[in-house]
């Protein structure tokens, strides 16, 4: 058996010591000697900390020209070179476990057709939640029919950031320095920040919970970038944590997903998750409500889910969702309705109190709390929270008030979930 690994980086190298620690393991398993291919990285001369007797290699020939090689792990990253190499594996009748989880978004329903054309495997545990055994769980106990919604907290970078925010009551600026000193956050953070991380998570985790695939650039999304200590601060008084809420659910045999910042009710296990933590609620028609949590990255938490992909490959116990996809018919966002949080500051005059709240009537917006705090130089700060109202509705309000109101800014508006 000769397993051939493409990056040696943070889950690489915890992936080699638990193969190394548990070769006899394995060789039972697989009924035969493990052996590993020369290891593929970028720089050949880089200093490396490694156990074992491992050879390494730049040349990607090496590996795709070598007949013995039944599987391929892939743990570079990225989508080239990872997304060629993991395809001429599959054409190569070569199976692949990767945790990549752009490659599985973006191009996860052709790979798995070349996989199965060619019969051979392509598996993702480390792809979403990290260390989280989520696939595992969701493919072996849940049909597709049962489940009625999942809500995540699927980027732990962002938890993170929102997380410190609160405890240090910093900007989101200064922690993001901290995250990117402690390793916590990307030199770019773009692909977290602005929610396309936990995009690409939540199209994964809604194949293998609905039995559809999902169009990557048809879906909506927004990050946490505009979320301010501010927001923070009030939802908290307000009995609410500030989450990047991943979501996918089921309304009328459409459906819906979406990636926004929300407010969540303290008492959701979601709004507890600290840090870099991940966590999954499926909510299913009739068994129940599921939760699911965990270290959402690092080293072995990740190498552990990669590892997991590697023990099913030799035993096949996996009963994937996943290999007769439909098209996912989905729901038109414009439809979709939430409870909304508005914070708005506005010149304290009656007459554009008033006039907000006849916008607010004019869009059919029910306001169930309404918190008035006054500012400096005339100015009056209020929170409003809505009852569920239309997505259409929310977008017609705030380019109204922006349009016409000079004096009224809509400093930030969020959605609250579960009310
Ligand atoms: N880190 C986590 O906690 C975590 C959690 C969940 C999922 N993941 C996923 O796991 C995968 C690996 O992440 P990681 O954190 O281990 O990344 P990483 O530390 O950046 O390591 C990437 C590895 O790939 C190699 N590499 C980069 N470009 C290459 C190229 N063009 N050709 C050959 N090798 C190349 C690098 O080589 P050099 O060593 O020579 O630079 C390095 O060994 C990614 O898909 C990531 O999204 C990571």
């Amino acid at each position: 058996m000769k397993i051939a690994l493409l990056g040696l980086g943070t889950v690489g190298t915890g992936l080699l010591e638990l193969i190394d620690r548990n070769k006899a393991y394995l060789a039972k398993l697989a009924q035969s000697e493990i052996e590993i291919a020369p290891i593929l990285v970028r720089q050949i001369n880089k200093k490396r900390d490694i156990i074992g007797d491992y050879q390494i290699t730049d040349n990607e020939e090496i590996i795709f020209n070598d007949p013995e090689i039944n599987l391929i792990i892939e743990l570079i990253g990225g989508e080239e070179p990872a997304y060629t190499y993991i395809k001429k594996a599959l054409q190569n009748q070569i199976s692949v476990i990767t945790a990549n989880k752009l490659i599985i978004a973006k191009y996860g329903k052709e790979l798995q057709q070349i996989a199965v054309q060619n019969k051979v495997k392509l598996d993702y545990e480390a792809s979403v939640g990290g260390g989280i055994p989520l696939f595992s769980q969701i493919d072996n106990y849940f049909n597709s029919a049962d489940i009625k919604s999942i809500y995540g907290i699927l980027n732990g970078t962002t938890n993170y950031i929102l997380t410190e925010m609160e405890n240090k009551q910093i900007s989101q600026a200064e922690v993001l320095l901290k995250a990117q000193k402690l390793g916590y956050a990307e030199q770019d953070p773009t692909s977290d920040l602005d929610g396309y991380d936990a995009l690409y998570k939540i199209i994964i985790l809604a194949r293998h919970c609905f039995a559809r695939y999902f169009a990557l650039n048809k879906l909506s999304r927004s990050g946490i970038t505009e979320v301010t200590l501010q927001d923070i601060n009030i939802a908290n008084q307000l009995g609410y944590k500030i989450k990047l809420l991943a979501k996918a659910e089921i309304i009328d045999d459409k459906y819906y997903l979406d990636i926004r910042p929300t407010l969540l009710k303290k008492e959701n296990p979601l709004a507890q998750l600290q840090g870099v933590d991940n966590g999954l609620l499926i909510n299913t028609f009739n068994k129940g409500d599921y939760f699911f949590a965990g270290p959402g990255a690092g080293k072995y938490p990740t190498a552990l889910a990669v590892f997991a992909d590697l023990k099913n490959y030799f035993v096949g116990n996996k009963n994937l969702n996943t290999k007769n996809l439909i098209k996912a018919d989905l729901l038109d966002i414009n439809v979709s309705e939430h409870n909304y949080y508005f914070n708005i500051k506005l010149k304290n005059t009656e007459t554009l109190l008033k006039d907000l709240k006849k916008e607010f009537k004019n869009e059919k917006i029910e306001i169930r709390k309404i918190v008035e705090n006054d500012l400096k130089n005339d100015y009056l700060q209020l929170i409003i929270l809505t009852e569920k109202i239309k997505y259409n509705s929310l977008n017609n309000l705030v380019k109204i008030i922006n349009e016409k109101y000079k004096n009224i800014f809509i400093i930030n508006y969020l959605t609250i979930e579960g009310e």
